[in-house]
């Protein structure tokens, strides 16, 4: 790549590729999830993803860039951690949801740490266009960030659903909680 032009196309067109791989593999995890709410809101990350790749799309086809040049490896190792959740006889349904919203959090930081590069890159560029598509997008990717919090932290709190009985904790004693978390100390 010699210009800057170079790098923030080959961004969008591995973008591409992420999303791509998103959608492919979202309904799997949808299925995986018990909670109402949590299905409803990767339910609504599913159409969001549609709506994200359609925009970049819309920007590679103004720079007359096809889509499928680049594969976003990033994206692929850690949708094998989706494909390694396994549902098992006895497994707790509240844990596992946990387990889903962490995983798909790492996914969504991977695609607000692009996002904001690509957004950086176009406004140095000057395609004012493009800024405006990817900071919907980008803002669409933060508020799906924030609802996944509000999902964990609501499971987490409500501690009578979430089962710590084979939590073995070796700090127990030392002022830590049975999650080996340090107590909050009001100051
Ligand atoms: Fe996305």
């Amino acid at each position: 790549m010699k210009t800057l032009q170079d790098l923030y196309l080959h961004e969008l067109q591995v973008l591409c590729s992420a999303e791509m791989q998103i959608k492919n593999a979202l309904p799997r995890i949808i299925k995986a999830a018990s909670c109402p709410d949590l299905k409803a809101a990767l339910k609504s990350h599913y159409q969001l993803t549609q709506k994200h790749l359609g925009r970049l799309s819309e920007v590679l086809r103004n720079h007359s860039v096809t889509p499928q040049d680049q594969t976003c490896e990033g994206i692929y190792g850690l949708l094998q951690e989706w494909k390694n959740l396994q549902i098992e006889e006895g497994d707790d349904a509240v844990v596992r949801d946990l387990d889903i919203i962490a995983k798909c959090q790492r996914v969504k930081h991977y695609e607000i740490a692009s996002y904001g590069s690509a957004r950086a890159y176009a406004e140095q560029l000057g395609h004012y266009d493009d800024v405006a598509l990817l900071t919907e997008t980008l803002e669409e990717e933060s508020g799906m960030d924030d609802e996944l919090t509000s999902a964990s932290i609501i499971l987490l709190c409500d501690s009578s659903r979430v089962p710590k009985v084979n939590v073995v904790n070796p700090r127990a004693g030392s002022g830590y909680d049975s999650l080996g978390h340090t107590p909050l100390v009001a100051l």
